[in-house]
């Protein structure tokens, strides 16, 4: 009976559009080295410590509800920025796929569009393409992986409602220059919102880099997004959040349920806002790991990419898979973006100085 009325509703249950999968866990991996995990671009000192009293603190607050709105929360990320954006500014969400899930649902459906540019995150394509939309790919060129503005241009439709944009973007670590993102913010049509993901915003270092408050304050259709997952080393709990125009937020922000960030999260998000120390030698461990890691990739003479995030991006002369497969055996734990648009590519992330160590010892071994 019930499979019969499931038969009734096989439309529905054909899985539309690809799946986004995450990399790898480490419970995944056998190995009789300890495991390195280089693969999902965490923070590799660990959890901001603010955070974790935070959670310490609420830890016996579970058997209530969390808040019902994530009006503190949006306080706090206003006070963040200075004031300069205003709380009904914000989106929060527990995580930030979960954001860009959120901007797809509300601005996006059957007979829209959008915009990305390969070598891009995976979901820009297949979140919409989930909801019925078409997404249209304007790879970034040259070796540079320029962001193509007048490609860009030519592709938009009055179907269009939104252009993906990241920078610095993953997994090529390359950013878009100010001077490219006030171009292409100069042209787009009204009908249209950018989405600038700046998620790895904490480590760069061009002096050209422009964060999307810029655009935002400007009152531009734009909407940024960030993550705890990564720089604040909180991927376990899941929280990101979004800014943009009033209007943007509030329309976006309708597609959120009550109760949607749990209470140890939100208190870890709003303490670890504060953690200026964690941010920093956070961002001084990545440094240090380029200015290890650039001179041995020449030394070993491998194809990768300056970055601007904290993962490198590298074209080993091996198949994606089997370099991923191989280095599990030395313990180290790489990421395949060919999801993301980068056949025969593989990610790093910079690791503590121990871990980038293994990783060269283990890529001398397979490469070398
Ligand atoms: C470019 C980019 N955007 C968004 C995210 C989402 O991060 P999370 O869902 O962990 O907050 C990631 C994570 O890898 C990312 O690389």
């Amino acid at each position: 009976m019930i499979k019969e009325k499931i038969s009734i509703f096989k439309d529905y249950l054909t899985p539309k559009g690809p799946e986004y999968k995450g990399g790898k866990s480490r419970s995944e991996i056998v190995s009789e080295k300890p495991i390195y995990k280089l693969s999902s671009n965490e923070n590799m000192l660990g959890s901001s410590p603010l955070a974790i009293a935070a959670i310490k603190t609420h830890v016996g607050d579970l058997n209530e509800y969390p808040d019902n709105t994530d009006l503190r929360f949006r306080n706090a990320l206003s006070d963040f920025y200075n004031g300069e954006l205003s709380p009904n500014q914000f989106i929060t969400d527990n995580s930030g796929v979960g954001i860009l899930q959120l901007i797809t649902n509300t601005i996006l459906g059957e007979g829209l569009e959008c915009i990305f540019s390969n070598p891009g995150f995976g979901p820009y394509r297949m979140f919409p393409e989930k909801v019925g939309a078409k997404a249209i790919d304007v790879p970034l060129k040259g070796d540079n992986f320029e962001l193509d503005v007048d490609g860009i241009m030519a592709a938009v439709t009055d179907k269009t409602r939104i252009i993906w944009t990241c920078s610095p973007n993953n997994p090529s670590g390359t950013y878009i220059p100010k001077h490219k993102m006030d171009e292409l913010i100069s042209r787009v049509p009204d009908h249209l919102v950018v989405v600038y993901d700046e998620v790895y915003y904490q480590y760069a270092t061009a002096p050209d880099f422009v964060r999307g408050y810029e655009y935002v304050k400007q009152g531009k259709k734009v909407i940024a997004v960030n993550s705890f997952s990564k720089a604040y080393g909180l991927a376990g709990l899941r929280v990101g959040y979004a800014y943009s125009t009033e209007e943007i937020a509030r329309y976006v922000s309708q597609g959120r349920r009550p109760f949607f960030i749990n209470t140890l999260s939100m208190e870890a998000a709003m303490a670890a806002l504060h953690d200026e120390d964690h941010i920093k030698r956070t961002v001084d461990l990545v440094n240090k790991g380029k200015a290890y890691l650039y001179p041995e990739l020449d030394k070993i003479g491998i194809k990768y990419w300056k970055s601007q995030a904290n993962f490198i991006l590298l074209k080993p002369e091996m198949n994606d898979l089997e370099f991923e497969s191989r280095m599990h055996t030395e313990g180290i734990m790489t990421r395949p973006v060919k999801g993301f648009g980068a056949p025969d590519c593989v990610r790093v992330t910079i690791g503590t100085q121990e871990a980038n160590e293994a990783f060269i010892a283990g890529l001398r071994k397979i490469v070398g």
